[in-house]
């Protein structure tokens, strides 16, 4: 056999190997709607009374946020918020001017390494951090206000995006650290405590968290103050924001839930609302924690091993580590890794060990990456051969490259697809498309993989018309990016504390 024939029965082999990578990664129309209704299914579990529904068991956590109305984008006035949910913290000003519009200033630090990553951090580090940025940002914005402040207190939304046992609109205990963050003290402890106790010891006791928020339901409200119920002026149907969600690092959702169905609020808490005339409240579903049972999600190999062997909450939030941008690139690593075990991809190096220190380095391919690779249409996939080279260091040949794109595209397709599931079930579960006749519903989505990556949306928008909802339900569905919800959407928050 020649060299030439040696190297086309491997690109051959590597292809058939590739259609076996993508088939494990294809979500079908009978699929999508198993994992429709049971997402249905779950929801109602975790909005049961503790025990049944509790947030720190598997199931989804179902959190009732405390916010139970609307804003309509004629709320007014000056607040705080701050926001950590992922390597950034932000501390910003809000003035809501009322006709939907703002002005905001804002702060934004890049949390320190060590705090990420060393073993043996403790809350007092993170949120005595989080103070001190407090302070600068007042220091040098508002120092006015902090005079000002010691009549009239300042109002601050904290929006912390991670799973927390919400106990009314300003108190929350951290169920489980997610997206990287790992300080173990935190657990169990109310980050609003955390956070005020460290702003009062730097001086700054004026400034009071009155409430504390997760980012899908900054995003929902702040999609809520910017557009309102918007009517199409060719048509004057009328399109409700009923859902905010994000698609980032990490992936989440909230939605308007009635009252009466949410069991797991006493029934005391009830009357109370009922008597306020409250009907609904927004819930944050961490959806993140889809079927951490994984009774119906697909499950590769590579879905494990990440979980497992690299996750730091092995066995939760098994949904977000199918979908987020955090994820997506981990995934691909992954499979270049075993495929290159099975002698199909890279065999220039003949053990694991001699692979590029890259490669090797969990979470070092980043879902940016991923998006270049997706709609690469150069000759011979130059742009993906510079992507990799510059991202991992790894030479590859045009043929490996036109297979890897193939996996890139199998990877997104069902993130995206997956991520249709959760839209599809909250708008079956609350009839949200049967309010009105002729009723049109939006979704105000904001993240990375949904604003920027190539396709995400579309890719989306097809598994929402081959979910239950149908090509019908699909089309009264408008996916919106919303902005500024740990910014506008805290200070709502405040606002209504
Ligand atoms: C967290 C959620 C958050 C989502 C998006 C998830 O990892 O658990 O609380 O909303 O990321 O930031």
């Amino acid at each position: 056999m020649t060299f030439e024939d040696v190297h086309a029965r491997r690109d051959q082999a590597l292809s058939k190997r590739v259609d076996e990578v993508c088939k494990e990664f294809t979500i079908d129309k009978s699929k999508l709607e198993e994992l429709t209704y049971h997402f249905i299914d779950s929801m109602k579990i975790g909005l049961e009374p503790q025990g049944k529904g509790h947030a720190t068991s598997k199931n989804m956590p179902m959190i009732p946020s405390f916010v139970t109305a609307k804003p309509n984008g004629t709320e007014t006035g000056l607040f705080l918020a701050a926001d950590l949910g992922g390597t950034n913290f932000r501390i910003c000003s809000v003035e809501l001017h009322g006709d939907h519009s703002f002005t905001m200033q804002q702060l934004k630090s890049s949390i320190p390494e060590e705090l990420l990553e060393e073993e043996g951090v403790t809350s007092h580090e993170l949120f005595s951090y989080l103070a001190r940025r407090t302070a600068v940002f007042l220091k040098k914005h508002h120092d006015d206000l902090l005079k000002d402040g010691e009549s009239t207190p300042l109002k601050l939304g904290f929006t912390f995006s991670f799973p927390v046992e919400q106990k009314g609109l300003d108190s929350g205990t951290l169920i489980r650290w997610t997206k990287g963050f790992n300080i173990q003290d935190t657990v169990g402890k109310d980050v609003v405590q955390l956070y005020q106790k460290e702003l009062d010891d730097q001086g700054l006791s004026s400034v009071k968290v009155v409430a504390l928020t997760n980012d899908t339901v900054g995003t929902f409200l702040s999609h809520c103050y910017n557009s309102g119920d918007s009517v199409s002026s060719l048509s004057g149907e009328i399109s409700e924001p009923v859902i905010g969600c994000i698609f980032g690092t990490g992936t989440n959702g909230c939605y308007l839930e009635k009252i009466d169905n949410i069991k797991k609020l006493s029934e005391e808490v009830r009357d109370k609302l009922r008597e306020e005339g409250k009907t609904h409240m927004i819930i944050n579903t961490e959806w993140g924690s889809f079927d951490n049972e994984l009774k119906v999600l697909p499950v590769t190999k590579y879905d494990i091993d990440i979980d497992q062997k690299y996750s730091p909450n092995p066995g939760y939030h098994l949904f977000e580590k199918r979908i987020s941008g955090m994820f997506m690139g981990e995934i691909l690593r992954n499979v270049l890794v075993q495929l290159h075990k099975e002698r199909l991809l890279f065999c220039q190096y003949k053990t694991y060990e001699q692979l590029p220190h890259r490669l090797r380095t969990p979470f070092e391919l980043n879902s940016e990456v991923l998006s270049h690779i997706e709609i690469d249409d150069s000759t011979d996939f130059r742009e993906t051969e510079l992507c990799l080279n510059q991202s991992l260091r790894l030479p590859t040949t045009p043929h490996e490259r036109q297979e890897i794109q193939r996996i890139v595209r199998a990877i997104s397709r069902r993130s995206a697809f997956l991520s249709a599931v959760p839209i599809a079930a909250i708008l079956i579960k609350t009839g949200a498309l049967h309010k009105r006749f002729h009723g049109e519903v939006e979704i105000g989505c904001d993240g990375s993989v949904v604003e920027y990556y190539p396709g995400f949306r579309s890719m989306l928008r097809d598994a929402l018309a081959l979910s239950p909802l149908g090509p019908e339900g699909e089309r009264k569905v408008h996916i919106k990016i919303a902005k500024d919800g740990s910014g506008v959407g805290a200070a709502l928050c405040a606002l209504v504390a």
